[in-house]
């Protein structure tokens, strides 16, 4: 959460750097933005800031230092005063942070003279630097109040001559260019300017000048800094000729299957180590929760292997089984959500080998994994997740079929799913009319059984992010134990209803439901009496879960439109969610 962009160098256009490189990290946070930049003539901190999305153009005069920051709120309204970067009563000091100070009111205490504007946790950091900077080079006032703040957090400071950042949780990137140095929180946004990196490890702290000097923030040890040539391509997204990335991202989804059953190199490693596993734990968060939960189905009925499958921010809470004989496969999009990066970090401690299913090339938890398996989706822009979902989802069946020694038949499902999506996708006109019939609905409710009870979950977490209608996904055994209560006249409720052996009963769960007033829009291979709205998808085996999400994604994107919402970038959400 929160994006980070900073230089310091020869090159006379910092702040314009620093913008284009926001433009790149928006999807961290978009609720309100700020550039802080020193301008040539030595007169001290200029800020831009905005409540907002950032625009596509800024003009900044000539600067040769500058840091900025897209916002995604913890402490604090929305407000351009709570935006970032924030500066010190004296004006000589400017900070941008990513993260939460826990002891924010503890340390609020020692500050006496000093007169906060700001609602944040952020402004109390930068005040306690000011005071130690008075007798302090800069580094040493940042080093003492980073070693008081408590929790996850990424914080750079500068006092118009360099830049001291450091971090605990948070990523920061570090950028070698012909004029100076970069620093960021994700090193695609920095690709443009240099592939020379350095990963800032959780406890070190940055000094950059004319040079870079790498310390432990505890001591202030110095540390040999070495930049890594990266051989990574930078990848910006563009809509082309969509209205929407959300809706180009559900275009790519076939192609984006295809490319998974190319290469099965990780996927065969993976299996291996499957099987040599005592104990295997899938972990994810969201919608990659979901992935995870539809990967425990998989396992039962395809391997007839049990695997555990657990949300990340309650793994470390049940983990007491990990061993060094356990497997954990964590996936994640972004490879920086902090809900997956801290349990990953305690079964490291643990000795458990962990397995990272994930997107980004280079991310905290594909640095931490001891085997890496990316998902290769191509950059994926709309804050709600669509094809990377897809690719987990198609490596979860893969492994599942590989265990089972069927990988052959695992390649042709997929394969048959990817072209039942793209037929889906020619179809979609069914789906906009009905996203135009229940578009007014306060509730709806998303049903499945079996490996369609994670769709229905991530189904209605679609729905509610896109279009903030309240959705419930429900396992449909389990409505009638109290939630049809719920179920009024003309209510939605959607049924997954797969050609397999949960359709009899999903059927009897529509009829229920149907008596009750609502609704009825069937998914599935055939039309039922109790439909009011059918929608077919051939039958595909085990991966009709793919073209049934699709589906969903389809829905959520078409409520989104109709109700004039932006579908790329719902109201609270950001793309990398590294707060607790
Ligand atoms: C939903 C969505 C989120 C993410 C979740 C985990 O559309 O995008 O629920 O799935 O925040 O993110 P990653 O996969 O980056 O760990």
């Amino acid at each position: 959460m929160c994006g980070i962009f900073g230089y310091i160098g020869q090159a006379n256009d910092a702040a314009q750097k620093v913008f284009n490189g926001l433009l790149d990290i928006e999807y961290r946070g978009y609720d309100s933005w700020g550039v802080a930049y020193w301008k040539m003539d030595n007169v001290g901190w200029k800020i831009e800031k905005r409540v907002g999305f950032l625009p596509s153009s800024f003009k900044f005069p000539a600067s040769n230092i500058s840091i900025g920051h897209t916002r995604w709120a913890t402490h604090g309204g929305v407000t351009v005063t709570n935006a970032h970067p924030h500066l010190s009563c004296d004006g000589k000091l400017a900070l941008v942070h990513n993260g939460i100070v826990e002891n924010y009111l503890e340390l609020k205490k020692e500050l006496k003279s000093h007169k906060l504007k700001s609602e944040t946790d952020t402004e109390i950091i930068i005040h306690l630097i000011e005071d130690r900077f008075k007798n302090n080079s800069l580094k040493h006032a940042v080093a003492e109040i980073f070693n008081k703040m408590a929790g996850l957090s990424a914080i750079v400071v500068s006092d118009g001559r360099e830049i001291v950042a450091c971090k605990r949780g948070s990523p920061l990137v570090l950028g070698k260019t012909k004029s100076g140095f970069v620093i960021a929180s994700d090193p695609n946004a920095i690709l443009p300017l240099t592939n020379k990196l350095i990963f800032l490890e959780d406890g070190q702290l940055v000094v950059l000048n004319k040079e870079l000097k790498l310390y432990e923030v505890k001591d202030l040890n110095e540390i040999q800094a070495e930049f890594t040539n990266i051989d990574w391509k930078y990848t910006q997204g563009t809509k082309g000729q969509f209205p929407h990335f959300m809706l180009k991202e559900i275009y790519e989804q076939p192609q984006v299957l295809y490319n998974q059953i190319q290469s099965l190199d990780s996927v065969e490693k993976i299996i291996k180590e499957l099987k040599n596993a005592f104990g295997t734990y899938f972990l994810g968060c969201g919608s990659a929760s979901y992935t995870c939960f539809l990967g425990e189905y998989a396992f039962s009925k395809i391997a007839k292997k049990h695997v555990n499958f657990s949300i990340g921010s309650e793994f470390n809470y049940t983990e007491d089984f990990l061993t060094d004989k356990s497997l954990l496969i964590a996936v994640s999009q972004s490879g920086e959500t902090i809900d997956v990066v801290e349990p990953v970090n305690l079964a490291k401690k643990k000795g458990t080998k962990v397995v990272a299913l994930t997107n980004t090339l280079g991310s905290t938890l594909y640095r931490m994994a001891d085997i890496k398996h990316l998902l290769n989706a191509g950059p994926e822009k709309a804050v709600a997740s669509t094809k990377a979902v897809i690719a987990m989802v198609a490596n979860l069946l893969l492994y599942a079929y590989g265990f089972a020694g069927k990988l052959e038949e695992g390649i042709k499902v997929i394969e048959n799913s990817a072209k039942e999506i793209e037929e889906i996708i020619k179809k979609q006109g069914e789906i906009k009319k009905l996203a135009d019939k229940i578009y007014q609905a306060q509730h709806t409710f998303v049903l499945g059984r079996g490996l369609s009870y994670p769709v229905a979950l991530e189904a209605a977490l679609k729905i509610k992010e896109t279009s903030y209608i309240h959705a419930e996904g429900f396992a449909s055994g389990e409505l009638k134990h109290g939630c049809i209560a719920l179920i009024d006249k003309g209510t939605p409720v959607i049924l997954f209803v797969p050609e397999d052996e949960t359709r009899p009963a999903v059927l009897a769960n529509a009829m229920e439901v149907k008596a009750r007033g609502a609704y009825v829009v069937g998914v599935g291979v055939e039309k039922a009496p109790s439909f009011d709205y059918f929608f077919k998808v051939k039958d595909v085996g085990a991966s009709s879960v793919l073209p049934h999400i699709v589906f969903a994604q389809l829905l959520g994107y078409f409520l989104a439109v109709k109700k004039r919402l932006n579908p790329d970038k719902p109201r609270n959400l950001a793309k990398s969610v590294t707060v607790k």
